[in-house]
């Protein structure tokens, strides 16, 4: 009980009314009472909690580099992404949502503390947003097949496995940035660290996830667009071969790169007709991905760990 009373005094102290005079003074007396017990007082992500974690370490602000942003990949975040990371919590991890118990001026107060630990705040570095398109298309079943094969071909599989459950030939050997092992996402669990609606997907394929093996596949067109078209033939000949595929992928890659136009036709579009035409696959991607996120276990969807299927409409965005 004790600890209790402690506890409640703790969020009682992080929860006093704050006057605009010591707004300096909250940053880093909420984080000290809120995150340094896992990101340390310093930080560096070495908190005396961190050791103790299951999953991932505690992000190591030090170094300034930000897994979920609006902004090109190695860009800095902006400071809502940040306050949309605190206030939601990363989904499958141990860091908390804290929306419940911080109102948005402190935790942009506890942002700010953060943006200090990492000298790239301080310079005069800008960091180019990528805007997510404002409308979803609606997904189809034809899109999600669609989808399934910009996954195969775009080799998401190396990596996430050819079912989405993060069991593909690369994953075994993957590091982040820190030299720390990762697992790529086992996409059926419906966890998305990024958000899960329609155009946080978007979002986190065309920033890519820093620091992490997880690249940016959406900032430019180009590494869609070019590929699946110019180089159809090069691009496609070692995915199919590929022991990781069987004949029913094979059989159905072929067929969708059947019906893509030539490169010749392809360089007759006008480019607003290009562009309309790669964005199609990215949200066919897209789609497919949610679809995935409805094929968790039984029990996980009995627990309601794991959306049920299908998972159709664009899903709520934070
Ligand atoms: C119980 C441990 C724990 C506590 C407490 C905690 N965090 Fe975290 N936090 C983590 C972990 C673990 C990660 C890394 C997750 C990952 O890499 O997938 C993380 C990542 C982050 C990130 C990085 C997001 C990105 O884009 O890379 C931010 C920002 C963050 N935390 C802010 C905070 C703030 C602010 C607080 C206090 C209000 C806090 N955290 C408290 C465990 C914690
Ligand atoms: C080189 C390995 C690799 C490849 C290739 C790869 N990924 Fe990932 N992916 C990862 C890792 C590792 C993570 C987990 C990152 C983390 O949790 O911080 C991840 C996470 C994700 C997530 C979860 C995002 C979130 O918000 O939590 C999605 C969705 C995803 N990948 C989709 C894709 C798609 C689509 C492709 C192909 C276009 C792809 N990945 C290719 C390694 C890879």
């Amino acid at each position: 009980m004790k600890t209790m009373g402690t506890l409640i005094t703790l969020i009682y102290v992080g929860l006093a009314p704050l006057s605009a005079s010591h707004a300096s003074e909250v940053g880093p007396r909420l984080y000290n009472l809120y995150c340094a017990t896992c990101h340390g007082t310093r930080g560096d992500g070495l908190g005396e909690s961190a050791r103790l974690l299951a999953g991932p370490s505690p992000q190591d602000f030090t170094r300034g580099v930000y897994k979920f942003r609006s902004t090109l990949s190695g860009g800095l975040p902006t400071d809502a992404d940040l306050m949309r990371t605190v206030r939601r919590g990363i989904p499958g991890t141990s860091m908390p949502a804290w929306a419940g118990i911080l109102d948005d001026t402190q935790v942009a107060a506890v942002v700010a503390h953060i943006k200090g630990f990492s000298p790239r705040f301080a310079t005069r570095e800008t960091s180019e947003v990528i805007a997510s398109p404002k409308t979803v298309p609606e997904p189809t079943v034809a899109s999600i097949e669609r989808g399934r094969n910009v996954f195969l071909l775009m080799k998401c599989f190396l990596c996430h496995g050819t079912r989405g459950a993060g069991d593909g030939p690369d994953a075994p050997a993957l590091k982040d940035a820190r030299g720390l092992r990762i697992d790529p996402r086992d996409l059926r669990r419906g966890e998305f660290k990024g958000g899960g609606a329609a155009r946080d997907i978007f979002r986190t394929l065309a920033t890519g996830i820093d620091g992490t093996p997880m690249v940016a596949y959406f900032a430019n067109p180009e590494v869609l667009g070019r590929p699946l078209v110019r180089l159809r033939k090069a691009f496609s000949k070692d995915v199919l071969s590929h022991r990781a595929l069987n004949d029913q992928d094979r059989r159905r890659i072929e067929k969708f790169m059947a019906d893509l136009p030539s490169a010749s036709k392809f360089d007759d579009m006008e480019e607003k007709q290009q562009e309309a035409l790669v964005r199609g696959w990215q949200w066919d991607l897209v789609h497919y991905i949610r679809d995935l996120a409805g094929r968790g276990s039984w029990w996980r969807r009995f627990l309601g760990l794991t959306p049920s299927r299908p998972l159709f409409g664009a899903g709520k965005e934070e």
